[in-house]
């Protein structure tokens, strides 16, 4: 069966060419555990950040070796737990860029097809969509009347925190994204009030335009000068979750950014790690599901098809080229 490793160390973002196909052994089904066909494989900024750096406890893959790290959505093969049989499908976070894999009991939850189409467990019933509504529902607490702000807003983190701030009652949702492109997506497809381009000259005050009194919370996934200014223009007392700084992940520097404003506007800020909310992913999908089942919250993939094919799709995520959820169909 094919797996993909990479070719050599890696001390900067991944581009295509640093991963190759090798050929493994099919992997035997585990006591209690099950052997999964993989469906679809999870492309995510955090696994370009662990090739080279590592990503919190979990070190860089050995080259030539170790397979690339990888949420999935898989078909049970082989089953000798008791959560599920042959043919049920689930979803792991301990999978990679491989054609099957072998998990123990505790690496896999079932999942409902019927509830949504398989790959958007990997988005935006995935762990995308678990950070939107962890940062939205646990740590903002959204609730009626806010003025909301997300970057990155294409993407499956801010485009879904965006919806759900909706659904939450925010009485404006403010997207910041590159290009006129990803700007029509967030506008005319997730449906926020308005999508700055960050690209055009006029960004900053667009978005003054479309939140005159400020913004009351503010969902960072950049950093960079897109955090400093959404600092500048939070409302007294506003709420701020910093989720990511995909500005920053492959600079040497440590992020670096204005914290003055948040003595200024007494701002609460949440660091996120998703992680912390691994216990509630029940919860979560029991909200979410209904709401993508009945078109409030929509989502879009840029989805690619084949495991050779996977690293082009990690290059272009490293440049911010994705519109969309990174996904790969095997
Ligand atoms: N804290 C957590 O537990 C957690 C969990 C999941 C994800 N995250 C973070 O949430 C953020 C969004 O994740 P996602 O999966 O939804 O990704 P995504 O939005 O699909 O992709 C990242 C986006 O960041 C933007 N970006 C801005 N400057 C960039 C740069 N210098 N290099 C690359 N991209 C740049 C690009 O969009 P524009 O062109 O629109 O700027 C790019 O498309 C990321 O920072 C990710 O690391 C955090």
């Amino acid at each position: 069966m094919k797996q993909v490793v990479l070719k050599h160390k890696l001390d900067a973002a991944p581009k295509a060419s640093d991963f190759m196909i090798m050929n493994a052994d099919m992997p035997d089904c585990p006591d209690g555990g099950v052997l999964v066909k993989v469906k679809f494989v999870s492309i995510d900024p955090y696994v370009g950040h662990q090739l080279s750096k590592g990503h919190m406890a979990s070190p860089p893959p050995k080259p030539k070796t170790d397979v690339i790290p990888g949420g999935i959505v898989g078909e049970v093969v082989e089953s000798q737990s008791k959560k599920v049989k042959k043919g049920d499908f689930i979803h792991s976070m301990d999978g990679g860029w491989v054609e099957y894999l072998a998990l123990h009991e505790d690496q896999f939850m079932k999942i409902d097809p019927r509830a949504a189409p398989l790959s958007a467990y990997v988005g935006v019933l995935g762990m995308p969509g678990l950070t939107a509504w962890s940062g939205v529902t646990q740590l903002a607490r959204v609730r009626e009347g806010d003025v909301f702000a997300v970057n990155a807003a294409a993407g499956p983190v801010g485009g879904t925190a965006g919806q759900i701030a909706r659904m939450k009652g925010a009485r404006t949702v403010i997207g910041i994204a590159g290009g006129a492109t990803k700007c029509q997506l967030v506008e005319e497809t997730y449906g926020f009030d308005r999508c700055v381009d960050y690209k055009s000259d006029s960004w900053q005050a667009d978005y003054k335009a479309a939140a005159p009194d400020g913004v009351s919370v503010h969902y960072e996934n950049v950093g960079s000068d897109q955090l400093s200014f959404a600092m500048q223009n939070l409302q007294l007392y506003g709420r701020v979750v910093l989720c990511g700084l995909a500005a920053h992940y492959h600079e040497s520097d440590p992020a670096m950014t204005m914290i003055g404003p948040i003595v200024g506007k007494r701002a609460v800020v949440s660091g996120l790690v998703v992680y912390d909310f691994y216990s509630r992913w029940e919860e979560f999908r029991s909200e979410m599901a209904p709401w993508v089942k009945s078109g409030d919250i929509k989502f879009v993939e840029d989805r690619i098809s084949g495991l050779e094919n996977a690293g082009t799709l990690m290059e272009k995520l490293m440049n911010g080229r994705n519109v969309g959820k990174c996904v790969v169909a095997l």
